[in-house]
């Protein structure tokens, strides 16, 4: 027993990392230079975050929780700056460009880097399957703007359309026209109307999303990675259109859509998380460039932090422009940003717009769809996956095989998938990555105590929890217990039984970890911005439902039989003492 704990908490030593990056280095055949200084890393960190979340799912966030989902936008932005500092401090003091895994493997050892990595999947390629849903809707709306016009079956999910046609059957029935229902119920409705049959089953498939990510798969296999100067301009296109959707759509409001500026209350609002969320996911990507930055102590907390405060400043106020547009209810489509100047009529616009999307979301699918078989390759050289996984292409010196592998993982979802569900999926995930770069902050500090081993690098600020958290902790009970005084008593209700309970169990666990942080910062001294982050996060990821969770638990199982099966055999670290 002690000695399979001992296995699966054995961790990587700064030299062995530091002996991969050489190898990088050596395969890529590319001496990674010092040039990176902070714009450069803000334009980095705005390349990877605006996409297909300010595109396309603030359409479906802000249709739930009405104008007030710009608050979510700002409590989000705060939960991840918290993560942003603590991947900072990772990324200063374990100098490769390693992403969560790396960090995870120094510092709680190997079963957790696995977890982290098997997790990270859900980040990269099931959030790409997001973006690649988001990039079809665009590119649709385009060519119908053009008058080229693709049956919608070739253009929607199965899920969506299926759903879509009972919700429009229903409605119809109960006396409203066709015409008269929201456009994603009418393309949902033509859709699975019009779809070729095979047997019982419609054919109702998302083509586009399939032919981008096979593209932008061979791009990645043939080994294009951005320049510096496309990513720039590409930046510069993303926030031209999204200011300019700011200043056209300001001529175009009506304040009076802004009240009530949340119809649904917090509850609605909040339905929105994973969607916000998912908009400012790609900001730890800077952290990634470490050995790039000119000075990355200095520059990759700022650059974080200014991405974050960029990016909230623009979501924020879209949020506000959109619903001040149109009625809040109409916002339920993939396209948003066109579809609100479709609606006041201003098709040049919308069209300029969706170009601009299309463009953008395509960098986000690069940067991601890079990433995956990059994390895939890391985790193959430590043992823990297959040594094909780190195989690479003689001529484009790419790692060929977990390439092809991420496009079809990302390329056959996406044909069936809702977008909603994926989104959610990668929330969750990506959360609970965050989740752990902040435990591993307060890990890490523990041990450096306990060897009294003085930090270099960037720290995040050191203040004292125990002073600050039980004020922080009082405030926000006390506000819940006068805004939402029932709240307490329908959590501890036992009403509806099972049925009902269970969607009570994440806040619940919640509630334990945050009293079990609160005894630990006090017998510890611990640090408060990793241990809000960490609450922050999992709070976030108490909204996803249990569904969600139900399927997150389920795939991180099946992280655990694989490592079990491979991983926990065939490691390096196992096999030799690095
Ligand atoms: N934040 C990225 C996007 O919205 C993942 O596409």
């Amino acid at each position: 027993m002690r000695q399979f704990l001992q296995n699966i908490t054995r961790r990587k030593s700064g030299t062995a990392l530091l002996a991969d990056y050489e190898l990088d280095d050596s395969i890529q055949g590319t001496k990674l230079v010092r040039t990176l200084r902070l714009k450069d890393l803000v334009s980095f960190g705005i390349a990877a975050i605006i996409g297909a979340g300010i595109f396309s799912t603030i359409g479906n966030a802000s249709a739930a929780g009405g104008p007030g989902v710009s608050l979510l936008f700002i409590f989000t932005a705060i939960a991840c700056g918290f993560s942003a500092l603590c991947y900072a401090q990772f990324a200063s003091s374990i100098p490769v460009s390693g992403s969560a895994y790396t960090y995870a493997y120094a510092s709680f050892g190997e079963l957790v880097a696995w977890i982290i990595g098997w997790d990270l999947l859900m980040e990269y390629a099931i959030g790409n399957i997001a973006v690649a849903i988001s990039w079809s809707d665009y590119f649709t709306a385009l060519l119908q703007g053009l008058g080229m016009g693709i049956p919608e079956y070739l253009t929607m999910d199965f899920l969506s359309a299926s759903r879509g046609f009972a919700e429009a059957t229903e409605l119809m029935a109960q006396g409203q026209a066709l015409t008269d229902l929201p456009a994603y119920l009418q393309e949902a409705y033509l859709a699975w109307l019009n779809a070729p049959t095979l047997g019982s089953l419609r054919l109702v498939a998302d083509i586009p999303a399939l032919g981008i990510t096979f593209l932008i798969t061979y791009l990645v296999y043939i080994g294009i990675k951005e320049s510096k100067r496309t990513a720039n301009l590409l930046v510069l296109l993303k926030l031209i259109v999204i200011l300019l959707v700011i200043v056209v759509g300001a001529f175009y409001v009506n304040p009076d859509n802004w009240s009530p500026f949340a119809p649904n209350g917090i509850s609605g609002i909040l339905k929105g998380v994973s969607a916000v969320f998912f908009a400012y996911i790609g900001f730890d990507a800077i952290s990634t460039t470490a050995e790039e930055c000119e000075n990355p102590q200095r520059d990759l907390p700022r650059a974080m932090i200014l991405a974050l405060i960029i990016c909230t400043t623009l979501y924020v106020i879209l949020a506000l422009i959109l619903t001040g547009m149109v009625p809040y209810y109409e916002l339920a489509v993939g396209d948003p940003l066109a579809f609100v100047f479709s609606r006041v009529d201003m098709d040049m616009m919308a069209g300029i717009v969706a170009v601009s999307a299309i463009v953008a979301m395509a960098s986000v699918l690069l940067v991601f769809q890079y990433g995956q078989p990059r994390i895939w390759m890391s985790m193959s050289r430590d043992g823990l996956l297959p040594k094909i996984f780190s195989s690479i292409h003689p001529k484009y010196k790419t790692p060929w095989f977990a390439t092809i592998v991420t496009g079809f993982v990302v390329a056959i979802p996406a044909l069936f998938m809702n977008l909603t569900e994926v989104t959610d999926l990668t929330s969750i995930g990506t959360l609970f990555a965050f989740v752990l770069v902040c435990g591993g902050i307060l890990v890490m500090e523990e041990k450096q105590k306990e060897m009294a081993v003085v930090h270099k690098g960037f720290r995040v600020p050191y203040i004292n929890a125990k002073y600050a958290l039980p004020p922080v902790l009082g405030i926000v009970v006390t506000l819940i217990l006068v805004y939402s005084p029932e709240t307490l008593s329908t959590l501890l209700s036992t009403e509806g039984g099972w049925e009902e309970f269970q969607h009570k169990l994440p806040l619940l666990g919640f509630i334990i970890v945050a009293a079990i942080m609160l005894v630990l910062s006090i017998q510890r001294n611990l640090s408060l911005i990793p241990v809000l982050g960490l609450l922050t996060n999992l709070y976030l990821m108490t909204e996803l439902g249990i569904t969600n969770w139900s399927r997150f638990l389920g795939w991180l199982v099946l992280g655990l039989i694989l490592y079990f099966a491979y991983g926990y055999r065939n490691s390096k670290l196992g096999r030799h003492k690095l």
